[in-house]
């Protein structure tokens, strides 16, 4: 690594990674090539919504789906919650679909469809944290933002050496990212940054020989890529189980929609014996009968716990039940239900059996 100055190295990194991305940036539906317009705040917004805890492969189906059907912020908030939460099933982490939904309401009926620039104002947005404000103010409106996400945080702390394990390194991160980000073309670099944390500054067997900033890289100079950014170790996950119920009639199945608010909030369901988050659930059937049970069927993991899932069975063409809230799906059209995927995987788990 070349002997600079702090200020002369921040520059070097910087110039190196923006001219990279002239010529290597992924093209991505929500994207405007390098140097030109920017793109459109609604879909950076979308995107960047999506992209919260998911990958870019996964995403991208998704965004051409929502922006097919609801072209505008307007027409997405028109949109009916229950339709906006089916067509996220699988995305995961549901509370950002209710979020979006009502974020778009918000930016619709109260800033006349226009999402605001600075990253305070969109702070104050549903849904619109730290991150995706500075991401949306660079992106969407060329503002001078400092993002950071997971990529970006190892790619840096790789550059710098930083060795203050997460989520402690996280101020100094964010201070050499602020270093390196230009003022003019924020938003083309974060994403040239992200680009590179996705396809050059992997986690795992980084391609240093292809990196742009390889000369002016601490950890490539010490030999030790892999060990950064140092992470806390991990606490193990707990164990929770639940059981689910499959009431079936006549070729359909009895669907729940689950509460509100809390875990998969307002998202159809299968039926279940009330587990939570912090909860084992009780197991008991909805109603007294031939209940087939499968032990440990499938196996979910969230962010902050597994669930081991138990499918009781009750077939029956003449059943009889009282629960108000439910819908009697045909089992032909299941794939419309709009399940999230620990629901999916059980169906799947079912339909296979043949039981
Ligand atoms: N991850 C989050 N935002 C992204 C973007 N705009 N481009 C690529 N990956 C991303």
């Amino acid at each position: 690594m070349a002997v600079d100055s702090f200020s002369a190295r921040a520059g070097k990194i910087s110039a190196n990674i923006g001219a990279h991305y002239v010529d290597n940036a992924r093209k991505l539906p929500w994207r405007a090539p390098p140097g030109g317009d920017l793109p459109d705040p609604y879909h950076v917004w979308l995107s960047e919504i999506m992209l919260q805890q998911t990958t870019v492969g996964a995403v991208k189906s998704y965004f051409e789906l929502f922006t097919r059907r609801w072209p505008t912020v307007e027409s997405l908030a028109r949109a009916k919650e229950a339709d906006v939460l089916a067509a996220w099933a699988g995305l995961g982490y549901y509370a950002r679909a209710r979020n979006l939904h009502k974020c778009a309401v918000h930016v619709t009926e109260r800033l006349g469809g226009n999402f605001p620039r600075n990253e305070s104002e969109l702070l104050k947005l549903p849904g619109v944290g730290a991150y995706t404000a500075a991401a949306i103010a660079a992106i969407a409106f060329g503002e001078r933002a400092v993002v950071v996400d997971a990529n970006i945080e190892r790619l840096v702390a790789r550059l710098f050496a930083i060795g203050t394990p997460l989520p402690g390194g996280k101020a100094e991160i964010r201070a050499a990212m602020d270093a390196i980000t230009p003022s003019r073309g924020a938003g083309d670099f974060a994403q040239a940054c992200m680009d590179m944390g996705a396809t050059i500054c992997t986690s795992k067997n980084p391609k240093c020989d292809i990196c742009p900033v390889q000369n002016q890289c601490a950890a490539y100079a010490s030999g030790a890529m892999e060990s950064y950014p140092v992470k806390q170790p991990k606490k193990a996950k707990p164990v929770r189980r639940a059981r689910f119920f499959w009431i079936e009639r006549q070729d359909r199945i009895l669907l729940a929609t689950r509460p509100p608010s809390g875990m998969l909030g307002g998202m159809r369901a299968l039926p279940d014996d009330g587990w939570a988050a912090g909860n084992d659930g009780h197991a008991r059937p909805p109603f007294p009968g031939a209940w087939q049970v499968h032990d440990n069927i499938v196996q979910h993991s969230f962010t902050h716990f597994s669930l081991e899932v138990d499918l009781a069975v009750y077939q029956d063409r003449k059943i009889v039940t009282d629960m108000t809230s439910d819908l009697w799906w045909p089992l032909a059209d299941i794939a419309d239900a709009g399940l999230p995927t620990l629901y999916t995987k059980v169906v799947e788990w079912k339909l296979k059996e043949e039981i």
